[in-house]
């Protein structure tokens, strides 16, 4: 009888464990993926303390003046570029010769591929969020760094991936240059499935690096096994998505279960004590330390005290 009772429980740990992972999204009563808040008991670095997505809370931020501007480079050459689906999100695969360096970097990163976090018509499915409040949709570009020859090898350096991530905001325009992304998705409806888009140059989609302020924190990866290796990127300007556009995107994939491929977003971690740092200065005018600047702060001053009577 004990035996026959210690022999049923193995059988239903290994059933509990034999479970892959999936977006909460996935999770039924018909379906044993393990979700999200499961994922550290199959992946023990997902429950550990420098874990992504974050809330950014941007009364708590830092400046830190090493964060300077980035180069990009290679984002105005064209090239053409595969879209595979790999059941949990569909990765666009870049060439080495996109490179990423300055913003604060410790070296010369270079791009692997680039992807999308989206909810479910049209609703939230950011993965980061500011002041709690969350996007509809967020693209991720990751890069490693040159001296590697692949990700697994950078995970296995704590800054070896350098992740950028922009929001989507919804204009009432369309953005033209997001309809190939959007329609190469199409292409690649089931698991497995692979297509080329070609002609296709980053600066069609992302601004040039010049004037972009961001968020800086160490983190992970944001699905399984969310190793520590992240330097995160996520930048203060958006980029333009129309409502329809959005609506197109979340209808066109389905998970590796035949499922729409909705709601593909891991929900915020723990700070666990990390600092969020910023590439911009706080109020600038009223603290840089020469005459100038004292007079324009004594107007700041004035002017404010002018406002609150
Ligand atoms: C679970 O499976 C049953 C029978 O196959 C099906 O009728 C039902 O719609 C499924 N439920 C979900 C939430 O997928
Ligand atoms: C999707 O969103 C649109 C617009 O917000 C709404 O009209 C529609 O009913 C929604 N569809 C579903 C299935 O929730
Ligand atoms: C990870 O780093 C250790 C120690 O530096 C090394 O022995 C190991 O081969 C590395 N693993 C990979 C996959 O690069
Ligand atoms: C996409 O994958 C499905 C399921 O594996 C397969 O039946 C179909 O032929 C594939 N389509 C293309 C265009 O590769
Ligand atoms: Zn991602």
């Amino acid at each position: 009888m004990k035996s026959i009772l210690s022999l049923s429980s193995v059988l239903l740990v290994l059933e509990l464990c034999s479970g892959e992972w999936c977006y909460q999204s996935q999770v039924s009563c018909n379906d044993t993926c393990r979700g999200p808040s499961e994922w550290k008991n199959l992946f023990p670095n997902c429950g550990g303390q420098r874990q992504s997505p974050i809330n950014i809370v941007t009364s708590r931020v830092k400046h830190d003046p090493k964060l300077t501007r980035f180069i990009f480079e290679g984002h105005e050459k064209v090239f053409s570029m595969s879209v595979e689906n790999h059941g949990h999100s569909a990765h666009f695969t870049l060439p080495q010769s996109v490179r990423l360096r300055g913003g604060g970097l410790p070296a010369t990163y270079k791009a692997v591929q680039f992807h999308l976090h989206w909810g479910e018509n049209g609703s939230q499915g950011s993965e980061h969020s500011v002041d709690g409040e969350r996007y509809p949709m967020e693209l991720h570009i990751v890069h490693i760094k040159e001296k590697y020859g692949s990700l697994g090898e950078a995970l296995n350096d704590s800054r070896g991936v350098a992740a950028l991530a922009f929001f989507f905001e919804v204009t009432s325009g369309e953005n033209e240059h997001l309809d190939r992304v959007i329609q190469a998705l199409g292409r690649v409806r089931y698991e497995g499935n692979s297509s080329e888009i070609e002609d296709f140059r980053l600066t069609d989609i992302i601004p040039r690096a010049s004037k972009l302020n961001y968020y800086r924190y160490s983190g992970s990866l944001t699905t399984p096994g969310c190793d520590q290796a992240v330097v995160w990127t996520v930048f203060q300007q958006t980029l333009p998505i129309s409502e329809n556009q959005l609506m197109s995107v979340d209808k066109q994939l389905l998970f590796g279960t035949e499922k729409p491929m909705t709601g593909i977003f891991r929900p915020v971690q723990n700070l666990n004590g990390r600092v969020v740092y910023t590439s911009m200065p706080a109020h600038s005018l009223c603290v840089l330390p020469n005459l100038i600047t004292l007079f324009l702060s004594l107007f700041c001053v004035f002017g404010q005290q002018r406002c609150f009577h």
